[in-house]
């Protein structure tokens, strides 16, 4: 669902409200919210927080489990608790490590050039479409091992990203029919890995199967998952990075003059606005926070764009500013479930603004034609129309 209001547009108000009146608050399911800085940063390190859900019961929509998606999900690094999350996230560091990221920065290089040259042609354009998508979904393609194009991967990363927010049967029908596509797709491309492995993600896993435990079933699941995380989030921080430099003259034109700060107006790009807004987590025990005594088995969300704008941590919160030191902001998490793609991302924002920075003065923002899509866990920026002149 597109939304131009607030709260989707801009959350930010309503979370400085829940900030400094009621920090830890529930909801009327029972769901409980933290939106200060070291209770969020709490949440995501303090093994007594676990990721899965204490009946095991569904990891997205508590009341409408055993959903195949639910199935997937139940594979992924990310919904388990050691012992199964420490195997499966040393799977991961296998494809996922320093020197195979190094060694795609000439890939990444040449792919944001062309669409750089692309985007440069045309005098109105969504940034969203033709370069902030494209990028890091051709660097998914390129690490993963497969072809795929970005409307069918835009119709099942959209499910799976709206599935928490999904009401009817109807809908959740919808949206286990695109994972069966997907598990289709992935099971096909694995078999054929099989018989004539490449240097590729799919063909790793097929590889490591036998050492790390994994089923048929564990690589399709993993297959999606990796192909969901590596590009949405990272897309989402290329276009909203764009929106805020357009928005703060000032900085788009220190960035422009200096391109020495790249790096750290990446830093404030992904604290000013971190895609992932949410992570949750399920009480082990009775766990004091602050002051307030969270009982055993409740489902606990972690509001990190309230929390990457807490003033008792960060100068000026709500300034956009590039020359931002210290700026230890939560948007990849931490403890053991840290963005384990971080480098990779980071690499994308790095190469993606050094080319787009000289070029900055000649974009110019539509304001009224940007579009957010209603998202319970993404700040999700859908439509970032820009005037471009050239001359
Ligand atoms: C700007 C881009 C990105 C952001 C903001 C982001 C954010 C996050 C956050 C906040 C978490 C922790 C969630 C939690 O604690 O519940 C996470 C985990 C994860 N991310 Fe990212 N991510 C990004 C890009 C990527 C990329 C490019 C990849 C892979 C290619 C990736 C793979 C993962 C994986 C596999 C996990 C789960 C780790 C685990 O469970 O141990 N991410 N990400």
């Amino acid at each position: 669902m597109l939304s131009n209001q607030p709260p989707f547009s801009d959350p930010h108000p309503l979370y400085k409200e829940m900030r400094q009146h009621y920090p830890i608050s529930q909801d009327e399911n029972g769901t409980w919210h933290l939106t200060r800085y070291d209770d969020v940063k709490m949440l995501m390190s303090d093994p007594r927080f676990m990721r899965q859900p204490p009946d095991h019961s569904g990891y997205i929509n508590q009341e409408k489990s055993s959903t195949i998606l639910d199935d997937v999900m139940g594979r992924w690094s990310f919904f388990n608790d050691p012992p199964d999350h420490t195997r499966l996230r040393e799977v991961l560091g296998i494809m996922i490590n320093p020197s195979f990221i190094k060694n795609t920065r000439e890939i990444i290089d040449s792919m944001a050039e062309s669409l750089l040259t692309s985007l440069l042609s045309h005098s109105t354009i969504d940034f969203m479409q033709a370069f902030a998508y494209p990028l890091p979904v051709n660097v998914i393609n390129t690490l993963l091992g497969t072809s795929l194009d970005n409307t069918t991967l835009r119709k099942w990363s959209l499910a799976i990203l709206n599935a928490a927010d999904c009401g009817s049967p109807e809908e959740l029908a919808s949206i286990n029919d695109i994972v069966l596509e997907m598990q289709h797709y992935f099971a096909n491309l694995i078999l054929v890995r099989e018989q004539q492995p490449s240097n590729d993600w799919i063909s790793t896993l097929v590889n490591v199967k036998n050492t790390y435990h994994l089923s048929f079933d564990d690589i399709v699941a993993n297959c999606i998952f990796l192909l969901i995380v590596g590009h949405e989030t990272t897309h989402l921080a290329l276009g909203m990075g764009l929106m805020a430099l357009l928005q703060n003259p000032q900085q788009r034109q220190l960035l422009q003059n200096d391109l020495k700060l790249v790096p750290s107006a990446i830093e404030e790009i992904l604290r000013f606005e971190a895609p992932l807004n949410k992570v949750s987590r399920w009480t082990s025990e009775p766990i004091l926070i602050s002051d307030v005594m969270i009982p055993k088995d409740q489902l606990v969300v972690g509001i990190v764009n309230a929390a990457n704008r807490d003033p008792e941590k960060f100068i000026r919160p709500d300034e956009f500013d590039i020359t931002r030191t210290n700026n230890r902001h939560l948007t990849f998490g931490c403890g053991i479930h840290n963005c384990i793609g971080a480098l990779l991302a980071r690499l994308e924002l790095h190469i993606a603004f050094k080319k787009l920075a000289p070029h900055l003065h000649k974009f110019h923002l539509i304001e009224d034609q940007i579009e957010w899509v209603s998202n319970s866990s993404f700040r999700y920026l859908f439509k970032l129309m820009i005037n471009i002149k050239n001359t």
